[in-house]
């Protein structure tokens, strides 16, 4: 009896998180013009719409998980006055409560998720944050120094929820984090656990980025990493002392 305690103990948490994480969602009125998704997240009401065309254009655990973390550690992860990017933003979830949290957030993905992503966005954000956030296409791997040169880019976070499964880009995507990501960044990633690339993206990520997994919901298959550079991480892009 006495192995299977940590064990329990480690499932109940998981339980209890997961349903935390999930008491975000609100269900729309019946009577709508338009499909919408409700989040409820700095204690506003979030609308987001979501499309079928794309995979970016639906809304994935993954970017719940990530902004769930944000709200409850906004102390010790402070997102006010930050610069922060956000790869893969899909429907714009987690730039949508970064922003509602204080921060200065570019929110990309490909040229097709832009059109709903900037419609959430807006909807979401105008007059409801410090800073509306500015979203703009980075399409993994390519030109990213010519359209985020280090001399006029640094980012204090680097965020992404469920951009790790089964594509043809991880390679560009690793090289954009490290392109991305200087001695002070610290990186946010939620994801979400299918197959074997997700495993072995974790080990290739491990070779160039220090990683502390802050989440493991197996109930959910997802995992919360914070990422560094190997490099030594003193102070914020934006002038304070990291976390
Ligand atoms: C599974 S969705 C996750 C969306 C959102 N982060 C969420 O959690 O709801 C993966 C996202 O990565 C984007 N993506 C896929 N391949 C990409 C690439 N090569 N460059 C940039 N973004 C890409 C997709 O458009 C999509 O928005």
């Amino acid at each position: 009896m006495e192995d299977c305690k940590p064990k329990d103990k480690g499932a109940a948490e998981d339980a209890e998180l997961a349903k935390a994480i999930m008491a975000h969602r609100f269900q729309p009125p019946v009577k709508v013009s338009e499909a919408w998704e409700g989040y409820i997240f700095s204690g506003l009401e979030i609308c987001i719409k979501e499309s079928t065309d794309f995979y970016g254009a639906v809304l994935w655990p993954s970017a719940m998980v990530l902004c769930h973390f944000l709200e409850a550690n906004r102390d010790q992860y402070n997102l006010m006055d930050k610069n922060v990017i956000e790869l893969g933003a899909g429907t714009g979830l987690v730039t949508i409560v970064s922003s509602l949290l204080g921060a200065k957030v570019t929110s990309t993905d490909l040229p097709e998720v832009l059109g709903n992503l900037q419609y959430n966005v807006m909807r979401n954000t105008k007059d409801h944050c410090k800073y509306i956030p500015l979203v703009t296409e980075l399409i993994w791997g390519q030109e990213v120094e010519q359209r985020f040169p280090h001399a006029t880019h640094c980012f204090d976070y680097i965020l992404a929820a469920d951009v790790v499964y089964a594509h043809p880009f991880l390679d560009e995507l690793i090289d954009t984090f490290d392109h991305l990501c200087q001695e002070n960044t610290q990186i946010l990633w939620a994801m979400r656990f299918r197959l074997d690339p997700e495993n072995s993206f974790v080990d290739r990520f491990r070779q160039r980025f220090h990683i502390e997994e802050l989440y493991d919901l197996p109930s959910l298959s997802i995992k919360l990493y914070r990422a560094w550079r190997k490099d030594k991480m003193t102070h914020g892009c934006s002038g304070e002392t990291a976390a």
